[in-house]
């Protein structure tokens, strides 16, 4: 049987057919739907993500960073848009910062694998496949609204935060985190392509053959690559991103970057992991990976995020606030 080119929107569809991935080339929310399914079965392990420690203290460090001291904790009802495994919102859940959930996606596999790990958490979470430009929720329902790593694959920015404003209640808050920023992004591509084309080339010579992913998946690693360039839509100039939430009609607006010298380590470890066979790294290489990030970034921290402009800091995160209801006399 073909597959139809357009998948059955509220089902999962892990194995996308070669005219679907043709079709989503000129189709970009398509392309989303068939990238994200397929990676929702391993993204929790492709991303490192947990929900232990590491990840709720990673996700509660990215909230307080930009939210600071005017957060409003415990938060009684939260939503995630672009929810993947559910990352975001269920560590932040786990530290305290909101009840209730609803985590929403546009990939069925992601909500699917989102609210199977909130249901082995005992967290009080629903989910529903929903486009982020058009939040299938009434006015005012949510005191919290979250999102990590999704902005940049939404086409209209401001149409979906005027709709995040409007789920909002009055005085609720929104977060997004980890955005690229314009130029983070242009050096950690570049550093991630060095660091493939320099491994998948050494990794030829006879005597470095074990540490050789086979050709099928570095090719299948390539296709992906090249579905990616369509799914990622924006990058992020820290400036513009606070006058787009103005302008969609938020009040005190913030935006925040991190991940300068942590980048420069994190992007090449990445793609080198991607690049060799899995379990040819062990543990030792684990600890230097996450190790290093750590320090490098208590070093973005504490020194270079005083004395470089935030436009050249890897990840950028936004908060706003909807406005307050005019009283009525
Ligand atoms: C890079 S993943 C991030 C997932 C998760 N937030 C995380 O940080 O691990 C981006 C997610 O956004 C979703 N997405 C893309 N476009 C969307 C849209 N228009 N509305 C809702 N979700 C969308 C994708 O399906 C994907 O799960």
């Amino acid at each position: 049987m073909t597959a139809s080119p357009t998948p059955d929107p509220a089902a999962p569809n892990p194995h996308a057919s070669a005219e679907q991935v043709q079709a989503a080339y000129s189709d970009t929310k398509l392309a989303q739907v068939l990238y994200h399914d397929w990676e929702a079965a391993t993204y929790d392990e492709k991303w490192s993500i947990s929900y232990d420690e590491r990840c709720n203290s990673y996700a509660r460090g990215r909230f307080d960073a930009v939210v600071g001291g005017d957060a409003e904790v415990p938060y009684g009802r939260a939503l995630e848009l672009g929810c993947g495994t559910g990352f975001f919102l269920l560590n932040l859940m786990l530290t305290g910062v909101a009840t209730t959930g609803s985590v929403t996606d546009l990939s069925p596999g992601m909500v699917e694998v989102a609210l199977r790990n909130a249901e082995g958490l005992g967290l009080d979470v629903d989910g529903r496949v929903a486009d982020a430009e058009t939040i299938p929720y009434e006015d005012d329902s949510f005191d919290l609204v979250v999102g990590h790593a999704v902005l940049h694959h939404i086409p209209d920015v401001q149409k979906t935060l005027a709709e995040v404003l409007r789920v909002l209640r009055p005085g609720g808050r929104f977060v997004f985190a980890g955005e690229p920023t314009t130029i983070g992004d242009r050096y950690a591509r570049l550093l991630g392509r060095t660091t493939w084309e320099l491994t998948t080339r050494a990794t030829k010579l006879p005597a470095l053959a074990s540490w050789r992913r086979p050709q099928a998946e570095l090719d299948e690693s390539s296709r992906a690559a090249a579905l990616e360039a369509v799914v990622d839509i924006h990058t992020f100039d820290p400036e513009a991103l606070e006058r787009t939430a103005l302008a969609a009609g938020a009040i005190d607006v913030r935006a925040a970057t991190e991940e300068l010298a942590a980048a420069f380590l994190g992007w090449p470890v990445r793609t080198f992991e991607a690049a060799v066979p899995a379990g040819k790294l062990g543990f030792g290489w684990a600890r230097f990976a996450f190790g290093g990030w750590k320090k490098l970034s208590r070093l973005d921290e504490a020194v270079l995020s005083k004395v470089v402009p935030r436009k050249f800091f890897y990840n950028v995160m936004i908060t706003g606030v909807k406005p307050p209801a005019p009283v009525s006399l």
